[in-house]
């Protein structure tokens, strides 16, 4: 983030970037820091490694006066050198007189390094960001260019993904942002600039913002901005959108709640709601989609259709898929994890329907993915959460969860919404090709139920953590479910990973025996989820008798009045009868609130896991 304002006016510029550094931590918080000038020759920088309370301590120890208020920072999450004060940003040239922060990754960073090294160049970090402050500075000595011509020359190096803000001695007054691949927007203020990865950052001070495009660079000073193509000098559209500013609003407080993942479980009941309002009529069985209205006529054209995304995002597509495949006069649906989309290399054309499901609407991989698809003409749809994040600017409709601001890094309601949202994307597709159905009023008026019984499956919060308590002992876990929620135990799996770092595993029931039940013994539990289901059923008490006849400890998720199941379980988490297709909706809140429990028992940093980032805008 980058601020730069009128001296002595209300905003700190410091208070403006910590603020704005806080709200974007979910992109990465494992060191952070900042650059300014302080009357003196060369830039100021203060880092640390850990997160931007960390900074906030040394910036109160040091008291930092800025003599100018261009200042810039960043929050970084580790790609090349490990988390450490050295490699947080901002990196300077060999005379600090110019700053850098950057996202994304410079893939011929090694063969510049070497290139600049060659020249005589200090490298301090392990990071490939060092190189541009670099080569700004070369570029800058070497042929007696202006701020603007150097930071131009250095671009044209790079190959890769950036975003980058750079401050130079040369003009202390001005800032300097570019891009290509990684999202970066000027907000304007009155006499005063703002330049970051997203609205999030900048929306207490603003709702005016630029999206630049790729290739694009800005010049800020307090007086103004300009915006340049860096690659020929000509000059770039600007055109300004106004956000959404309740972004901003009292969604992202914990209030009452422990933690933010806590929160976000809590909020089951509105986000089905939030997610139908003004979609579904639950009295005439209808469901009208102001997005898709535009593109009926090729909606009903459509021969295939494809799902793109990334992790939880990833599972909810898997989820989704059997719903559209249920539904009458939909042909069916492939789902891909995006990072392994173009090497799939699908027969993409205009009949294809890609739709691309991100909560916060920046993931990289799942933007590449989007990408290739629009180079064979595919239709693109994007079911997004983050209102004007890159996916949702790109995609040809942009669907909205409405789901909230999810602070907590493992996305839990997301995936709720995410799954209702495909629900009624496919409603509406088999709609839009077929006639009257039977089959799709039963899920509706199942979806209008769902709130209720979200909320009773919460009320059992107090039995999960007690089942939590028993198992926080193990050290791996098996999760398992067949059809509708083999999805449903994968994100079980990746919850209890990345937030309680205690190993586990998903998969189909059924492919259990053909390897993984050799691990099964009485100190490697399974979680399974065992939900009433007319066509799998049976096949899953079967699978959890062979689980049972090993020793293995059993921990089931089953369906209200199952008596069954209270013979081969050692623990049941019951939850109200729906429709087998929506059942992963209710069935994922156990499994969110068991790994939940497990890392508070386990003392971890529930909202902000290690090693991870809400948003993961590298590839
Ligand atoms: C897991 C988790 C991640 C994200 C994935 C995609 O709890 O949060 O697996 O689901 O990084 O992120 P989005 O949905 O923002 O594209």
């Amino acid at each position: 983030m980058g601020y730069i304002g009128e001296m002595s006016k209300k905003n700190d510029p410091v208070n403006v970037i910590l603020a704005g550094l806080k709200r974007e931590e979910y992109r990465g918080y494992d060191s952070a820091g900042i650059s300014f000038f302080n009357g003196k020759p060369c830039v100021e920088t203060l880092k640390v490694a850990g997160k931007i309370a960390a900074l906030e301590r040394l910036i109160f120890e040091k008291k930092p006066e800025t003599s100018h208020s261009a200042i810039i920072g960043h929050t970084r999450w580790a790609t090349h050198g490990i988390p450490n004060e050295i490699n947080a940003h901002p990196h300077t040239d060999c005379g600090h007189e110019i700053a850098v922060v950057h996202n994304g990754i410079i893939e011929n960073y090694k063969q510049l390094r070497n290139m600049l090294g060659h020249d005589g160049h200090k490298f301090v970090s392990s990071t490939d960001t060092e190189v541009i402050p670099h080569l700004i500075e070369r570029a800058r000595r070497t042929g007696s260019r202006t701020f603007e011509e150097s930071v131009m020359e250095a671009l044209k190096e790079l190959i890769g993904s950036f975003a980058v803000l750079v401050l130079c001695s040369d003009e202390p007054d001005k800032i300097i942002a570019a891009r290509r691949g990684s999202p970066l927007l000027l907000g304007l203020g009155e006499k005063e600039f703002f330049v970051a990865s997203d609205p999030m950052a900048i929306c207490e001070y603003t709702d005016r913002a630029i999206y630049l495009n790729d290739g694009e660079m800005t010049m800020v000073t307090e007086d103004g901005y300009e915006i340049l193509n860096y690659h020929d000098g000509s000059s770039g559209k600007s055109e300004v959108v106004k956000f959404d500013i309740s972004l901003a609003n009292g969604h992202a407080k914990k209030g009452e709640y422990e933690h933010f993942m806590l929160k976000e479980i809590s909020e089951a009941p509105e986000v089905i709601f939030n997610a139908c309002k003004g979609r579904i009529d639950f009295e005439t069985f209808s469901v009208t989609f102001g997005e898709l209205d535009e593109f009926e006529e090729k909606l009903k054209r459509v021969k295939k259709i494809m799902f793109a995304a990334c992790g939880t995002s990833y599972y909810a597509s898997l989820s989704g898929k059997y719903i559209f495949e249920k539904l009458p006069d939909i042909s069916g649906a492939e789902a891909f994890y995006a990072s392994e989309f173009r090497y799939h290399h699908p027969k993409i054309d205009a009949d294809t329907l890609l739709i691309s499901i991100s909560q916060s609407g920046e993931t990289a991989d799942t933007l590449e993915a989007l990408r290739e698809a629009k180079k064979y003409d595919a239709l693109t749809l994007g079911i997004v959460n983050v209102s004007g994040s890159a996916i949702a600017r790109e995609v040809d409709i942009p669907v909205y969860c409405h789901a909230g601001p999810e602070i907590a890094v493992a996305s839990t309601k997301a995936f709720i919404s995410q799954v209702v949202v495909l629900a009624a994307v496919a409603l509406r597709l088999s709609e839009l090709k077929g006639g009257e159905s039977e089959e799709r009023k039963t899920v509706i008026r199942e979806l209008g139920n769902l709130p209720e019984k979200v909320a009773l499956v919460l009320a059992a919060k107090n039995i999960i953590r007690h089942v939590a308590e028993i198992s926080q002992k193990y050290g791996n876990f098996l999760y398992l479910g067949r059809r509708y929620n083999w999805p449903t135990a994968l994100e079980g799996a990746l919850k209890l990973k990345e937030i309680s770092y205690i190993h586990a595993e998903g998969y189909p029931s059924g492919e259990m025996k053909h390897g993984p039940l050799a691990l099964v013994d009485n100190s490697f539990p399974t979680f399974a989820i065992a939900v009433k289901d007319e066509v799998v059923y049976d096949k899953v008490l079967s699978n959890l008798q062979e689980l049972k006849a090993r020793g293995g400890p059993i921990i089931a998720v089953a369906t209200e009045g199952d008596s069954a199941i209270l013979e081969l379980a050692d623990h049941v988490i019951f939850i109200p009868e729906t429709l087998p297709e929506l059942s992963p909706i209710l069935a994922v809140i156990p499994c969110q609130l068991f790994a939940y429990f497990v890392a508070v028992l386990k003392k971890r940093d529930i909202d902000q896991p290690r090693n991870l980032a809400k948003s993961v805008t590298v590839e």
